[in-house]
């Protein structure tokens, strides 16, 4: 039987992405339409999307929805296309007074909450214009945690509804929603103040994320190893009472991989493609991403590639202890992309005006880059101080370019260390958060590159590994059976 599957995201690849989250919803909304199923994804219209890629089709049933939030109302509409290579359906909320403006999030907005209300109202809304009833609501991350809530107050006369089911997934407990208790208004669930955390609002705060986990039928996050860290107190960043009261209705499923996007077999965007079996381009690759950064090409060079938010969640602060010990070794080459705090963006800066022949960093979003540095590179670095799942593990195992990882959350699920003697595991692991553990996995990493045959075996381990969304979705459809009965 086919399922009708409605994901609500504030990201979803290619239309708006600042991490990992846009390329899951779509990697799941393209799997589970492959499957059949009926798969409609609500995203709000930013106005990036409106001027470039958003489809000009207007969803006649959702023309000009007018939502009342306390003090304000809303009114948006939808347009609706598909999503690339896929039959699934994607509304864009269109609200040019909420989504135009950019960046698509920002601390400063003070109406960051009706937002993201809108968004989980939108969604409803627009499933009743449609006359169309989900099986199950997929919500993602903070952004959505009301809907379970607002499906179970406002919406709860309409028998549209009655036998949906929600799931939410966290992707990032960093993240949580957090605003003044007195947004409960704004957001139109005065009536409905009882069923927030009483003792949050005591303290005059609203948890969306919270709200979301009190609600949600279900609760999943990205990897098995996170959905333990975050019933710890170290891991839950406040949440882990009400995960713990939830623990039988949380479960951990890794992510998948696109690999239509991520495989350099396929990959469009790189200077050449290659194989496990024939990995001429590999090199191909490397001298042009030299070259795209300046950097000496000279041969037998190293490079280490980082391709990230650049936040204190990815471990950088490990970094400024170990570079330079690490650079010493001549052949050692650094290829950053990235943006987010400035002083990990002066670092990596610092240390390019320092070796301007062996650092490279290009501060900013880039895609095309991302996919040069996951096949030009000889290895990638993700010593995340925490990382509920992670992506670029996962395409750099596959473009052949061996991961040094923390062992925390979804890196400790997917990448196994590698055993010189025995020339088995996938990348290089270390354990504690200090810069000693990751030197030593760096120093571990430089022996394994001096035997060339060990690491050509490396290579192979972690290029033959499979995360694809055949593998991983599979578990996603089991789930939402389950929900259903
Ligand atoms: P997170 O979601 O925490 O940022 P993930 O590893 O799950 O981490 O996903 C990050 C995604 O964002 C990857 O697809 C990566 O290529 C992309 N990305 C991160 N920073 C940049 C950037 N500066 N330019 C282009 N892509 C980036
Ligand atoms: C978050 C996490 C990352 C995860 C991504 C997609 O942004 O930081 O680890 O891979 O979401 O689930």
């Amino acid at each position: 039987m086919s399922l009708r599957i409605c994901l609500v995201s504030s990201e979803v690849a290619p239309f708006a992405k600042t991490g990992g989250l846009a390329d899951v919803v779509a990697g799941l909304g393209r799997y589970l339409a492959s499957e059949g199923h009926d798969v409609r994804i609500f995203l709000p219209l930013y106005g990036r999307i409106a001027r470039q890629d958003a489809p000009r089709e207007e969803a006649a049933e959702i023309a000009a929805v007018s939502v009342r939030f306390n003090g304000s109302m809303q009114t948006f509409r939808c347009r609706v296309g598909t999503l690339p290579d896929s039959t699934a359906k994607v509304y864009f909320v269109d609200c040019p007074e909420m989504f135009e403006r950019e960046p698509i999030y920002s601390s400063t907005y003070e109406d960051e909450h009706i937002r993201f209300g809108l968004l989980c109202r939108a969604a409803l809304e627009s499933c009743q214009r449609l006359g169309w009833s989900p099986d199950v609501i997929h919500c993602n991350d903070w952004h959505t945690g009301l809907l379970p809530l607002y499906l179970k107050s406002l919406y709860a006369w309409d028998r549209l509804f009655a036998k949906t089911r929600t799931l939410l997934t966290i992707h990032n407990i960093g993240y949580q929603g957090q605003f003044p208790a007195r947004v409960v208004g704004d957001l139109g669930l005065a009536d409905h103040r009882s069923a927030f955390h009483q003792e949050d609002l005591a303290k005059g705060e609203v948890n969306f994320l919270k709200t979301g986990l009190l609600y949600a039928d279900w609760i999943t996050t990205v990897s098995r190893t996170y959905a333990h860290e975050i019933q710890t107190p170290e891991g839950g960043r406040g949440l882990e009472g009400v995960l713990g009261a939830r623990a039988s209705a949380l479960t951990g499923i890794v992510n998948g991989v696109d690999y239509g996007t991520w495989d350099p077999a396929v990959d469009p965007t790189i200077p050449a493609r290659y194989t496990v079996d024939d990995l001429s381009g590999k090199a191909v690759c490397k001298q042009k991403l030299l070259e795209r950064f300046d950097l000496d090409a000279s041969d037998g060079s190293l490079v280490l590639g980082i391709v990230s938010r650049l936040t204190g969640q990815k471990g950088f602060d490990l970094l400024p202890d170990v570079l330079p010990v690490v650079m010493r070794d001549p052949r050692v080459r650094l290829c950053v992309l990235g943006s987010g705090e400035g002083r990990y963006e002066e670092y990596f800066q610092w240390l390019r005006d320092k070796m301007p022949e062996r650092v490279g960093i290009y501060r900013g979003y880039h895609e095309e880059l991302a996919h040069w540095i996951e096949a030009g590179s000889d290895a990638f670095l993700m010593p995340s101080a925490f990382e509920p799942c992670g992506l670029n593990q996962m395409y750099s195992l596959r473009y052949g370019t061996p991961p040094l990882v923390r062992k925390t959350g979804g890196l400790a699920d997917t990448v196994e260390p590698f055993d010189r003697a025995t020339r088995t595991g996938t990348g290089f692991v270390f354990e504690d958060y200090d810069s000693h553990a990751l030197l030593a996995a760096m120093q571990e990493l430089l022996r394994a590159f001096d035997d060339p045959e060990g690491w050509r075996q490396l290579i192979r381990n972690g290029m033959t590994q499979d995360f694809s969304w055949a593998k991983q979705g599979p578990d996603y459809v089991a789930l939402y059976r389950r929900l259903i009965g």
